[in-house]
């Protein structure tokens, strides 16, 4: 395993962990081996000693077993060089060379990780094929394989990311290209799935006829954390909704595949985003709010506003939290809103999809409006805290009045979750998605045509603000949840943000 920028932020703080995790569980060949590639002079020594100390800062690993760490220590390698310069495939492919005569031919296998910003993926790419570093295979079982694996953001608009997937299928088969998206490794996520089609009570409940509406939220506390360069590039509709909050909205929303194959799984996940409503339509407002955080209290301390983070504009009209209301206009889904919403510094790190049940149509108890009550929900907590809860109507204990206006009803929880059922170790989603690739498979990665649909959904939104663009945002106090404005988007007289 090649990592570009082996010695960047993602490795140290996910992918040397989830390498370790997958060596403790000895999920990991005996000839298995890791070359970090980056811009530093360092020796293997020295790169193992920072994957080291990369290991105990992180909070992804409790305690670094020695014999562990020793196993893949001896395994872990380092290749020094500009990824614009020939010199640099030089050196990895010498270095590959000497790592990989331990090993029959068809078992040097490649996969190659890259953990660099957007801007290098272009110069890369095109040096991995040119260099044969990494050269096409035909087909799946072809062996000995070469993978890339392709961080997140995939393009920052529909015509990059069209490029960027012409570019690498000019070189490269779509079985051999793993775009990773980190949410759709997390165990919560991957159950979504399967708490939908392995149970029958709830999918015929899964429907324009018992839903009112969905919310989905991912919703931080943390600001940008020293990333205030990117972020201000990127702000929150390319950071979160093109990819993470699409990607809950497809698996809520998708239709039953017809097998659990990747392209099966894929397909139909495509096809909702085919039917979400265009958000532009003439000259309609959007229904989408944007805002910014400003000074504000999280946790008993005062946190500064996005415009005074570092590498931030003191004028930044970049979002850091969005709302919108989004319209599936398929067979399923037609008239139920699915309000998606994400921000940086909010009350509380939650992510959930919270699927709210139509009241009943009218109320035999007590003389509170049907309006009045609460709704049954179902919540998917990704995180933290996972698992899945129920809400539902209860009769408050009591002895019940002659009188009917007497009886009162209480909503109650009926819960699960994963740590109480499970116990606390949850596999970081880095762990499943490295090993996915390892075995080759691309289910829970995103296709070219899934990322391309995905942008064709956010792009608009984009092209529209720069074309109106603004003199303000709203903003709102860090730790709150979200501005005054996110009420806009609701539609009907009784819906609430959670
Ligand atoms: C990343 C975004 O993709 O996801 C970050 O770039 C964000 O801005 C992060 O903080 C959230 O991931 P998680 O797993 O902490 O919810």
């Amino acid at each position: 395993m090649v990592i570009f920028g082996g010695a960047g932020d993602l490795t140290k703080r996910k992918l040397i962990s989830a390498i370790y995790y997958l060596a403790e569980q000895k999920l990991l060949p005996d000839n298995f081996a890791l070359l970090g590639v980056a811009r530093d002079q360092n020796t293997d020594e020295g790169y193992r000693a920072l994957m080291r100390e990369a290991m105990t800062n992180s909070d992804e690993i409790h305690k670094v077993n020695d014999d562990v760490w020793q196993w893949l220590c001896e395994r872990t390698f380092y290749a020094g060089g500009d990824f614009s310069k020939d010199d640099a495939y030089v050196n990895i492919e010498k270095r590959l060379t000497e790592i990989e005569s331990r090993s029959p031919r068809q078992d040097r296998n490649r996969l190659f990780y890259l953990a660099i910003p957007p801007s290098v993926f272009e110069t890369t790419l095109k040096h991995l094929c040119a260099s044969h570093l990494a050269s096409r295979t035909h087909s799946y079982d072809e062996r000995p394989w070469a993978r890339i694996v392709i961080e997140k953001p995939f393009g920052r608009s529909l015509a990059s990311a069209m490029a960027l997937n012409r570019l690498v299928l000019d070189e490269f088969g779509e079985h051999q290209i793993y775009r990773i998206d980190h949410y759709l490794g997390k165990e919560s996520v991957q159950n979504i799935l399967v708490f939908r089609f392995a149970n029958s009570i709830f999918e015929p409940l899964w429907n324009r006829h018992y839903i009112s509406h969905v919310q989905i939220t991912a919703a931080e506390s943390v600001g940008v954390e020293g990333r205030g360069k990117y972020y201000e590039e990127a702000g929150v509709l390319r950071d979160m909704f093109q990819n993470h909050l699409l990607q809950l909205l497809t698996l809520a929303a998708m239709e039953p595949p017809s097998s659990f194959t990747a392209d099966a799984v894929r397909d139909e996940k495509v096809k909702v985003l085919h039917s979400v409503r265009p958000l532009i339509h003439g000259d309609c407002e959007p229904p989408v709010v944007r805002a910014q955080y400003d000074t504000g209290t999280l946790e008993g301390k005062t946190v500064p506003g996005f415009r005074s983070e570092p590498d931030v504009s003191p004028d930044s009209l970049t979002p850091t939290f969005a709302a919108m209301r989004i319209s599936i206009d398929n067979w399923r889904w037609k008239g139920v809103p699915f309000y998606l919403r994400s921000g940086k510094r909010m009350a509380r790190r939650i992510s959930e999809i919270a699927i709210q049940f139509r009241s009943p149509p009218l109320l035999l108890f007590g003389q509170k409006a049907v309006e009045e009550m609460s709704p049954s929900v179902l919540t998917l907590r990704v995180q933290p805290d996972e698992g899945i809860s129920l809400r539902f109507q209860v009769k408050t204990p009591g002895a019940m009045h002659e009188l009917i206006p007497g009886l009162e009803i209480t909503p109650v929880d009926m819960d699960f979750t994963y740590a109480e059922a499970f116990g606390n170790d949850a596999h970081p989603a880095y762990e499943t998605l490295l090993l996915d690739c390892m075995i080759g498979d691309p289910t829970l990665f995103t296709r070219s045509d899934e990322v391309e649909t995905a942008w064709s959904i956010i792009d608009p939104l984009l092209e529209y603000w720069d074309s109106h663009p603004a003199t303000t945002l709203p903003t709102y106090p860090a730790g709150s949840w979200g501005p005054e404005e996110a009420n806009k988007i609701l539609d009907g007289d009784h819906t609430r943000w959670r």
